[in-house]
Formats: structure tokens, sequence, C-alpha cells
């Protein structure tokens, strides 16, 4: 198989850092398959904007946290594609609270998406990925910062770090790697919406690097570890932060 025709399904892809990797490995050659939950018109805005600059895309729309609808996801890029080489686990949301203040909504909705959705998405990337493929899943710098409030969201991308190294070692003679990826703060809507500006002053000049992320430098990061320069690298969590911790 030439590397034009591997195939790239990365969930959360309407916005934010998961749009910025799929542009990226879509200039890399990649077919992309963009997921998402609701955002459809920006999905498919993305889409047309790949394959104007001469790529191939398909939007999908799956609740991560379902299992049915990821099922039905991924039967659909094989149908397309034949198959699919590369997951990137990049959706998420961030609901932060004290661990005292954090009701129902915010645990269990932290939990469906952050972690059980990366979840079903590993289930069937083990079942089905092809040989040689890669997966790759976004945790994220709070787990080593550790900030009040954070507690939730930290949580669930730690899960993701244990999952990362142990399915790192179930996929053996597969020739599939199983890395994270850790951002620091970076400028999403995620990251920007409801923090006052202090609080985003006070992240910006957290890095020695003196900047938030774009979330081109996760895209960057991302495309490393998907192509043939990253293939070393196998169950390690990669923080890309500015050096933040
Ligand atoms: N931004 C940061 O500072 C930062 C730092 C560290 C780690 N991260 C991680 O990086 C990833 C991307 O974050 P972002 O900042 O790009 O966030 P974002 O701008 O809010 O984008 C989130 C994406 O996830 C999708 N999504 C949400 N719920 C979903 C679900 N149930 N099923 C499928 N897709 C769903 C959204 O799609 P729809 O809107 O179409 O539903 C959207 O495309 C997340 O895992 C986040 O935790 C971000």
């Amino acid at each position: 198989m030439t590397d034009s025709k591997r195939v790239a399904l990365v969930t959360g892809a309407s916005r934010g850092i998961g749009a910025a990797i799929a542009r990226r490995l879509a200039r890399d050659g990649f077919t992309i398959v963009i997921n998402f939950a609701g955002r459809v018109s920006e999905a498919e805005k993305l889409a047309a904007s790949i394959e104007e600059a001469g790529g191939q895309a398909l939007t999908a729309q799956a609740d991560v946290s379902d299992p049915q609808a990821v099922a039905r996801m991924w039967d659909a890029a094989e149908a397309a594609f034949g198959g699919v080489d590369i997951l990137v686990n990049n959706a998420g949301i961030m609901r932060l609270a004290a661990v005292a203040a954090a009701d129902e909504a915010v645990v269990d909705g932290q939990i469906a998406i952050n972690l059980k959705g990366p979840i079903n998405m590993m289930r069937l990337a083990a079942q089905r990925l092809r040989n040689g493929g890669r997966i790759i899943n976004l945790s994220s710098s709070v787990v080593g910062l550790y900030q009040p409030t954070y507690g939730v969201y930290a949580a669930t991308k730690a899960g993701v770090e244990a999952l990362t190294h142990v399915l790192s070692k179930e996929l053996r003679g597969r020739n599939i790697t199983v890395n994270a990826i850790a951002p620091g703060p970076t400028t999403t809507a995620l990251f920007l919406e409801g923090k006052p500006q202090a609080s985003i002053d006070q992240l910006t000049k957290l890095a020695p690097l003196e900047r938030l992320g774009q979330p081109e430098d996760i895209a960057n990061t991302v495309a490393f570890l998907a192509g043939p320069e990253g293939g070393w690298i196998n169950g390690q969590v990669l923080r890309a932060n500015g050096g933040i911790v």
C-alpha cells in the first residue's frame, strides 16, 4: 500500500486541535475521516477545504461515548476506504470544578467523552486497525500540573495515559504504535471559553517560551508520530507544552 492511501480517523475534528490535525494529516497525504458530534457544517467545510486542496476526506457524525455509533462509523470508514491506519483520539470536553463542587453532570459527562470515548475507539482499533498503524491519544499536561479545579478532567486524561501504556503492549506483533500527546494550554474554544483574561495572561506566561500553544503545534506533533520518522516511539506520553511541566 502506498502512503497516499493511508487512512487517518480523527475524532472531534470539526474544530480546534482536531481540525488542525485533520488539515495537517491531509497535507501529509493521508485520507481523512473527520469525526464530530454536533458541528456538521464546520465538519463539512473542513472536508471541502481538504478536497479543494487535492486531498480526500469523509465526515462521520458519531458521539464517541456511544459504542454502537462509533462501530457504525468504523464500518463506514472501511466501506469507503478499505480500512483505517491511524486513529487519533482527540474528541474531548473540559468542565472545571473543585472536587467538592463536581456534580454528577461534570463527572459523568467528562468520563463518558474523555475516557469511555477513547476506550470505545481503542477497542475498535485493537480489533480492526490495519497492521503497521498508529494510535495517538490526546492527554493533557494537567496530568503533571495538577491545578485546583482540574481534578475530574485530569483523572480522565490520566486514565487515557494508563490505557496508552497497556494497549501498546497488548498490540505486540501487529507493528502498531500507541502513544499519547499531552498538550499544554492551547488556543481553542475549549481553553479560552469562560476564562477571565487575567488567567489567560497568567497561563500564557507559564511556559518558558512565553506563549500559548497553537493547534498547529499539536498537529505537528501528531504528524511526527503518524509519519515514518515517529515509528520507533511506542508506549510513550509526549508533552507538547513549551516547557510548563
Ligand atoms: N485546548 C487545550 O488547551 C488543550 C490542552 C490539553 C489537551 N487538550 C485536549 O485536546 C483535545 C481537543 O481539544 P480542543 O481544545 O481542540 O477542544 P474543542 O475546540 O472544544 O474541540 C473539541 C472537539 O471535540 C468534539 N467532540 C466533543 N464531544 C464529542 C463527542 N461526544 N463525540 C465526538 N466528538 C466530540 C467537538 O465536536 P462538535 O463540536 O462537532 O461536537 C470538537 O470538534 C481534547 O481531548 C482536549 O482535552 C486541549
